[in-house]
């Protein structure tokens, strides 16, 4: 019997994916055209830029990435695309471009919410896993524990009231004026430095299983002002930054998980690239008896390989959406 194919595309940031994804959790192709080096000298993502740059390239991203799996258009279950949250301008790209090719191919298009389409990076990484689980979502836009019940059931226990990890890393680094983004640059940097150096505050760590990581941020920044940049061994404040974002990040999660009696955790998103959280939170885990999964490295930053398995569990429903429906940049995730 054939495979079931959905061509999956995303443009909700600054990265212009298409990729065709089978039933059996293979990825055929997965195009990522990244903006990034359109964006560095403003140090983080310029909405007008990125809408611009996805309308450029979207059309080719979308060819490579079925003649790169060997798939024509008659040979789709779906259309899966990013319907929130993000940009206004540039989720507009990519849900007008789907469903156009929707409507001429005469192919079902899904809608798919991007928070929840990292989680699934997991399932492409790891065959066997399953739900019920602790989902921990950390990227540029997003910080959120999310208890995953089934494929179909999502639930929210926390998330962040600003800042989210991806951007603290982000405005940091661009304040150090240490490049963008900031996320790799930082942990790259911390491998050098003290974790223990300087004693950054954990904010909400035993309160709640909200974060709030932009007095974080701020203690550091006020950290910088006080002792001059000059006279701060940088390895070290990367360091010290990362294991309090870090600390704070697995010990709410692991809390969460204990009250819902949950005993696996799947990390996702940008973040979930970062070198210390993955040894912090396996190490966690396994003190606990936790099982604890990551993405690839290359699956935890934003990837249209991850919309389309999101949309196999709407696509054995049949829950299409029509060629009507408008983004939404906070889209919820439930
Ligand atoms: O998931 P993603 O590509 O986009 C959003 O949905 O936001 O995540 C991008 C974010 C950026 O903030 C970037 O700095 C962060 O992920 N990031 C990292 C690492 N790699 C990417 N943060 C910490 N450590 C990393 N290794
Ligand atoms: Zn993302």
């Amino acid at each position: 019997m054939k495979n079931l194919v959905i061509l999956g595309i995303e443009t909700s940031c600054d990265e212009t994916t298409a990729s065709v994804v089978n039933d059996r959790g293979e990825i055929l192709s997965n195009i990522v055209y990244s903006q990034i080096e359109y964006h560095r000298e403003f140090g983080g993502v310029v909405p007008e830029i990125a809408s611009r740059k996805h309308l450029e390239v979207i059309n080719n991203t979308i060819d490579k990435a079925l003649s790169v799996a060997s798939v024509k258009a008659r040979d789709l279950q779906a259309i899966a695309v990013t319907v929130g949250p993000g940009l206004i301008g540039a989720l507009l790209i990519g849900v007008a471009t789907a469903k156009s090719l929707a409507y001429t191919w005469g192919v079902p298009l899904i809608g798919v919410n991007h928070v929840i389409s990292h989680i699934w990076a997991n399932f492409l990484t790891h065959n066997e896993l399953k739900p019920p689980l602790m989902a921990l979502v950390v990227s540029g836009g997003h910080t959120s524990i999310i208890f995953m019940q089934d494929c179909n059931s999502y639930s929210v226990i926390g998330e962040t009231l600003d800042d989210a990890a991806g951007e603290a890393f982000d405005k940091i680094a661009k304040y150090l004026k240490l490049g963008y983004p900031g996320g790799p640059i930082i942990d790259e940097l911390a491998k050098d430095g003290n974790k223990k150096s300087i004693d950054f505050p954990r904010p909400l760590i035993g309160k709640g299983n909200d974060f709030s990581l932009s007095g974080l941020k701020t203690a550091v920044l006020n950290y910088i002002q006080k002792e001059g940049k000059e006279n701060i061994f940088i390895p070290d404040l990367c360091a010290s930054f990362q294991e309090a974002v870090v600390e704070v990040l697995v010990v709410k999660t692991l809390r969460a998980c204990e009250k819902f009696n949950i005993k696996k955790v799947a990390v996702a998103g940008g973040v979930a690239a970062n070198t210390r959280l993955r040894e912090f939170m396996l190490q966690s885990c396994d003190e606990k008896g936790f099982r604890c999964f990551f993405p690839k490295v290359e699956l935890c930053t934003d990837n249209a390989a991850m919309i389309a398995a999101a949309a196999f569990p709407l696509l054995r429903k049949r829950e299409f959406i029509g060629i009507d429906i408008s983004p939404k940049s906070n889209l919820p995730v439930c």
